[in-house]
């Protein structure tokens, strides 16, 4: 595994898609920085993080047998590694809130920001970033975001957690390939934040409502059973979890 150590980018995940263009880049390749300058989060957010603090990292892995509307499983297969590398650490209270947020006692702890690379229409690569709070203990009112050392009380030492993930996202890539999809959901789902119950989202009009989230839909919308029973899939910019 070639790992690409930088002290400061723009963003990491932006470093291998320049890199992918000008070179073959190996897959499995990581890209970590000490810091970002400009660090992106989910939809077109700024992710912050303390220099040397946290775990501020990108994969590159090559893909040949998703399609297009497939992704989400690289999404599931990413947050089960990276629960699964946190319960290695004792991290309590863990969850997935969709489609990908990890939490621990109830308050966030990792992001992830997954860019498809597409050729000819087909994918050939995803650039997966993950934005894991290690060490840094002050958080942004408001936030409700938290770290492994605040959660624990103790220092962890970078290279471990992330020598950790890696190896979890390599077993859990294992199961993209094989086109387990079934195996990944049926994980993903039983680990889903919230799952049957009773939980407020808002809409896009800053509307309230509650529903009961039931699961994921085949092309990784959320699956929200509504009033009536009725069962809406949303995709992530038609709603917001709120409690
Ligand atoms: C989120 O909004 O929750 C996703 C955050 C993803 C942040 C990571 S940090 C490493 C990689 N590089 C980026 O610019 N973003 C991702």
């Amino acid at each position: 595994m070639k790992t690409i150590k930088l002290d400061a980018i723009d963003s990491t995940n932006t470093y291998l898609r320049q890199l992918s263009t000008q070179e073959n880049v190996d897959d499995f390749t990581i890209v970590i920085a000490a810091s970002q300058t400009a660090g992106k989060g989910q939809m077109g957010t700024k992710w912050e993080a303390e220099k040397g603090k946290n775990l501020t990292f990108s994969v590159f892995k090559k893909i040949s047998c998703l399609e297009t509307d497939e992704g989400f499983y690289i999404s599931m297969a990413t947050s089960l590694a990276i629960y699964n590398a946190l319960k290695h650490f004792h991290i309590p209270k863990l969850a997935i809130k969709w489609p990908n947020d990890i939490l621990s006692e109830n308050q966030k702890i990792c992001g992830i920001l997954i860019e498809n690379v597409i050729q000819n229409s087909k994918m050939t690569a995803a650039i997966i970033g993950i934005g894991l709070n290690v060490n840094q203990t002050n958080f942004e009112v408001g936030l409700n975001a938290s770290s492994l050392k605040k959660i624990i009380g103790t220092h962890f030492d970078l290279d471990e957690v992330l020598f950790q993930i890696t190896e979890q996202l390599q077993k859990y890539s294992h199961l993209i390939t094989e086109r387990a999809f079934e195996e990944l959901k049926t994980a993903y789902e039983s680990l889903l934040f919230r799952k049957d119950k009773p939980s407020t989202f808002r809409n896009t009009n800053g509307e309230l409502f509650m529903g009961f989230i039931q699961g994921i839909a085949e092309d990784g919308k959320l699956n929200v059973l509504l009033e009536d029973e009725i069962v809406v899939a949303f995709d992530l910019k038609e709603i917001k979890l709120m409690y």
